[in-house]
């Protein structure tokens, strides 16, 4: 730790002018100050109006204060100082706190109370991914990992849950966070309003790999969501390489719907390729991350319950490459 903060000390500000693009980048995807949902736009709302008290009650303080060092000194009548106390000490932060609370409480999302909302999605929260399942209006789930696709202008209920530790969900661009937590059922709403391409993350520490576990959150137009989970309903297409699949024993963890690859432990694969990334949210799909990945999953994400296909030739690794490649 002393070691990387001396580094950082040692860093002059110029070196930092490379970052600028990732900064800006992670600007629209990741900025509850970018909202594109309505709570988020309640929680930035928030941020600005005490952001703005806080330079306010600053000016006045230190005005107060330099007038106190600097000022004229001229002796002060006790009622002159009580009265002081009374208006600065007593009723201003009242007035401000309660200020305050009132317009905090009224940004309390009023779903609670609310209606049905227009679509349910189960989110499972592991170590260290994110198993996602649309509930059709039949009650049935499509499955689907890594990766949240959402209406704009619609109210989504998520139902959460996880099957080892705490994590937590949260899309900063379109609102507020919640735990998801081991042996209990979580009901959390947000509603977008915006398409965009945006980023979730797990905000609970998990383990070693807790900032290796995002994911992009894609918001559609009404019309073009239900075409993407008319298609994610699909079942795989049958690519070649399926018998290596199931021989390598890949099929008893994961899920290629339309397959005999049925297993329910990992992500279900059945349309992998289509995804924007992979490893939940860290890294793109090209053949050179899935061939280290499955040479060695624990290097790209330390703790991580895949185990290595280290032992499998070269060729049927690159076999299982061009597979999973065409998962699309
Ligand atoms: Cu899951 Cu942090």
């Amino acid at each position: 730790m002393a070691e990387g903060q001396r580094q950082f000390r040692g860093m002059k500000p110029i070196a930092l002018v490379p970052c600028a693009p990732l900064l800006s980048a992670c600007v629209s995807e990741q900025s509850m100050l970018h909202p594109a949902g309505e709570d988020a736009e309640a929680v930035a709302n928030l941020f600005w109006l005490m952001a703005a008290g806080t330079v306010v009650i600053w000016l006045i303080v230190m005005g107060v204060t330099v007038y106190a060092v600097l000022g004229k000194k001229r002796p002060k009548t006790e009622r002159f100082a009580d009265r002081f106390i009374l208006i600065g000490g007593v009723a201003f932060p009242s007035i401000t706190l309660a200020a305050l609370l009132v317009f905090g409480l009224a940004l309390l999302p009023d779903w609670v109370r609310a209606g049905t909302a227009d679509l349910r999605v189960h989110v499972t929260a592991e170590q260290y991914w994110w198993r996602i399942a649309y509930e059709q209006p039949d009650g049935s789930l499509v499955q689907s990992a890594n990766e949240l696709h959402l209406p704009a202008g619609k109210t989504t209920e998520f139902v959460l849950t996880s099957t080892d530790v705490i994590h937590a969900f949260w899309i900063p661009s379109l609102g507020g966070k919640i735990d998801v937590i081991p042996g209990r059922t979580n009901l959390w709403r947000l509603k977008p309003t915006e398409p965009g391409v945006f980023r979730g993350v797990c905000t609970e520490f998990c383990g070693p790999s807790h900032a290796l576990m995002a994911f992009p959150v894609v918001v559609h137009e009404p019309g073009d969501f239900d075409a993407w989970l008319a298609s994610e309903r699909q079942p795989a297409s049958e690519p070649e390489g399926h018998d290596l699949f199931i021989s390598s024993g890949c099929g008893a963890c994961h899920a290629v719907r339309g397959t005999s690859a049925g297993g329910a432990v990992g992500s279900d694969l059945t349309h992998f390729a289509s995804r924007r990334s992979m490893a939940a949210g860290t890294m793109p799909i090209n053949a050179d991350n899935l061939g280290t990945w499955l040479l060695d999953p624990a290097r790209h994400k330390p703790d991580v319950r895949m185990p290595s296909y280290e032992s499998l030739p070269q060729a049927e690794r690159d076999a299982l490459v061009s597979y999973l490649l065409d998962l699309k």
